[in-house]
């Protein structure tokens, strides 16, 4: 099955990425690539030891790969901030992928108080990419990447309860906040075009990968092994990441996963996005709601 894979990556040089939750699985793997391709790469994770271990794996592989590190916790929006004041004040910024995320923890919540699924997985996204897109604005064919997932199909829009205080499924949690990236890359990507941007907004999923994610359920490591052997390795799950970060031909709202059986795995080209992750009155009611609930405003109006 033709499609896209990490040898159709382009060369790189001259190009400056910023990768979230870039220290283990999917965000690693798309570093060591974009890194071996020639790109600068900030590696934006919340332990700096972790990212330092994962530089070096990479140096070691790409001797003199362009690498950086600066600190983020998408679980508090006040450190989101400080993280995009210091991205901001590089140079040069060229390209935003949103990948850092969390799967079904046990109920907690972010440092504003919102359920940490949707606080890390959406408005903590929402509000980084927010903050730079003046900054990607000035960028060589600048793009917001924002990883979503198959479980966006079984996500409701549900978001009258930001808190759970009401009630808490982790699992639809999880799916709820998946359908938040998608909502919000699409509608991004409608009003970046409306208001004439040159920043696109690109979507991917990365099928079914074997990563940490899995680290709230109890029996993970044997699932994850599992799931590399049958589906995809981290390597593989991280393609979709680099055709939305990468392909040349990728436009303004496209969404790339596996094109294999139930899009778990294979070769990464166009995916498929429910009804609802393509409404825009689901998607301009999360937007404004993002607006209130973060304080941020990307002051791009709805089209
Ligand atoms: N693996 C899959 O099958 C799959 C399927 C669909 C979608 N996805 C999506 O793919 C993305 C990457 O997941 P993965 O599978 O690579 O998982 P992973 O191996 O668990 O990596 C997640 C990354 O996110 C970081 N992170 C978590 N909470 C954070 C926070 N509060 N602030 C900053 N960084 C934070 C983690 O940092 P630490 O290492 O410090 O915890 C880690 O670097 C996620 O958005 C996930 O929803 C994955």
């Amino acid at each position: 099955m033709p499609g896209f894979t990490a040898a159709d990556v382009p060369d790189l040089s001259g190009r400056t990425y910023v990768v979230t939750g870039a220290n283990t699985g999917l965000g690693f793997e798309a570093t060591r690539v974009l890194a071996a391709r020639g790109a600068q790469v900030v590696l934006v994770c919340r332990s700096e030891d972790k990212a330092r271990e994962a530089m070096g794996r990479i140096i070691a592989e790409t001797p003199g790969a362009k690498l950086d590190f600066v600190e983020l916790d998408l679980a508090d929006l006040d450190a989101v901030k400080r993280t995009a004041d210091v991205l901001s004040q590089r140079e040069d910024l060229d390209v935003l992928v949103n990948n850092a995320g969390v799967m079904i923890p046990p109920l907690s919540h972010t440092a504003q108080g919102f359920e940490l699924q949707f606080g890390v997985n959406h408005l903590g996204t929402f509000a980084l990419t927010s903050h730079l897109l003046p900054k990607l604005a000035q960028g060589k064919n600048p793009r917001v990447i924002v990883t979503s997932s198959i479980a966006h199909r079984s996500g409701q829009a549900v978001w009258g309860d930001p808190k759970a205080e009401e009630s808490y499924s982790r699992v639809q949690r999880y799916s709820d906040s998946k359908l938040a990236n998608a909502l919000f890359f699409v509608e991004l990507a409608r009003r970046l075009e409306a208001s004439g941007s040159p920043v696109i907004s690109v979507g991917c999923h990365p099928g079914v990968a074997s990563t940490e994610l899995g680290r709230h359920m109890g029996f993970a490591s044997v699932a994850m092994k599992l799931v590399g052997m049958v589906l995809n390795t981290a390597e593989q799950g991280a393609v979709p990441t680099l055709q939305a970060a990468t392909d040349p031909g990728a436009a303004n709202g496209d969404y790339y996963g596996p094109r294999g059986l139930r899009e778990m795995s294979g070769p990464s080209g166009t995916a498929f996005l429910t009804r609802l992750a393509r409404d825009p009155g689901a998607a301009q009611w999360l937007w404004q709601r993002s607006v209130e609930l973060t304080g941020v405003d990307p002051n791009l109006p709805p089209v």
